[in-house]
């Protein structure tokens, strides 16, 4: 009865009242006040007028299905949440569903993500309840080389969705982190099932630094949240839904040319390597040179202190500024 009543007045800017309550759940006007009082100890702040109604003033810093899903804006993106309170990570767990048949634009989402996966076989740590882990499934019908050009195109709608809701200038650090003055706020891991020339699904994984106000010593050079930079906490159910909307509309750009042609432009002006010194870390070597942007497959153009102009493709590569992590 909670979730139904809490749905009913979810998103809503004007007062629902208590009769129509009553009336669409066949229940008194006594387990309407007494599920308003429960709302009340999770953290929602209930105006209750009398002739008008209740209204919802303001909510707490909650992920659950319900509050994603009130505020979501988009046609396909996120319009079926998988929310786990609690799970290893959120990518394996959208494999197993996409696995099973979960539809292109399932989201899979969680409070408490303890065994969370980075690129390159590293760890990602989540702080629950104060940051966001959440996967979304895709199943493009593209052909497999596609799949890591997908990593850009979230990176862009991260980095617009982070700037909206915050205000800060949000960067990329080739291929998948968004950066904040010089701070990793997010990660991006993309992984998927293929067969020679046809994607089964690909699952796009993203860990966003939100309400974090402190990080151990060894971060506290290279990672950021929205928090610590600005002072302000952020209602993360707000940032899963702008992200969404902001991946949806990128994403149709993508399709349109099966590439970055229509996107290169925006991610080159957010990139932060550009037109700078990196270091080239791949599994057979490292080598120095200047990022001089991202061409439409989203290979990386560097032209090499030797002179010699080379695309990177994202692979197992890593690039650091020649001065640490930026
Ligand atoms: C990186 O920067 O190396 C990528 C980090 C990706 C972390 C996210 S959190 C949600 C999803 N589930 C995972 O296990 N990893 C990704």
């Amino acid at each position: 009865m909670k979730e139904k009543i809490l749905n009913a007045l979810l998103g809503k800017t004007d007062y629902v009242s208590g009769q129509e309550l009553c009336a669409r759940f066949g229940v008194s006007r006594t387990a309407i006040w007494k599920v308003m009082n429960q709302l009340k100890e999770d953290g929602y702040e209930i105006e209750a007028v009398s002739h008008k109604g209740y209204r919802i003033v303001s909510y707490p810093d909650k992920i659950t299905a319900e509050e994603v899903a009130s505020r979501m804006k988009t046609r396909w993106a996120g319009s079926k949440i998988e929310f786990l309170e609690k799970v290893d990570s959120t990518n394996n767990y959208a494999k197993k569903i996409a696995e099973n048949g979960a539809l292109s634009g399932t989201l899979v989402l969680t409070e408490n993500q303890y065994g969370g996966r980075g690129r390159r076989g590293r760890i990602w740590e989540n702080p629950p309840g104060s940051s966001i882990a959440m996967t979304l499934i895709v199943k493009p019908k593209l052909p497999p080389n596609h799949a890591s050009m997908m990593t850009l195109v979230m990176g862009i709608a991260v980095a617009r969705a982070c700037r909206e809701i915050s205000g800060i200038d949000m960067k990329i650090k080739w291929p998948n982190d968004i950066v904040a003055q010089g701070k990793k706020v997010c990660g991006i891991l993309t992984e998927m099932s293929a067969e020679p020339d046809s994607i089964h699904y690909v699952v796009i994984g993203v860990g966003i630094n939100v309400n974090i106000d402190a990080f151990p010593k060894e971060l506290q050079e290279i990672a950021a949240s929205l928090q610590s930079l600005t002072g302000k906490t952020f209602h993360r159910a707000d940032l899963i839904s702008k992200c969404m909307e902001e991946f949806e509309d990128c994403y149709q750009e993508f399709l349109k040319t099966e590439d970055l042609s229509r996107l290169m432009k925006e991610y080159n002006s957010l990139l932060i390597n550009k037109d700078q010194k990196v270091c080239v870390m791949e599994p057979k070597g490292r080598y120095t040179g200047t990022a001089l942007g991202v061409d439409a497959n989203g290979e990386l153009i560097v032209k090499k202190d030797s002179g010699e102009t080379v695309s990177v493709y994202a692979g197992e590569v890593s690039v650091r500024g020649v001065y640490g992590y930026v």
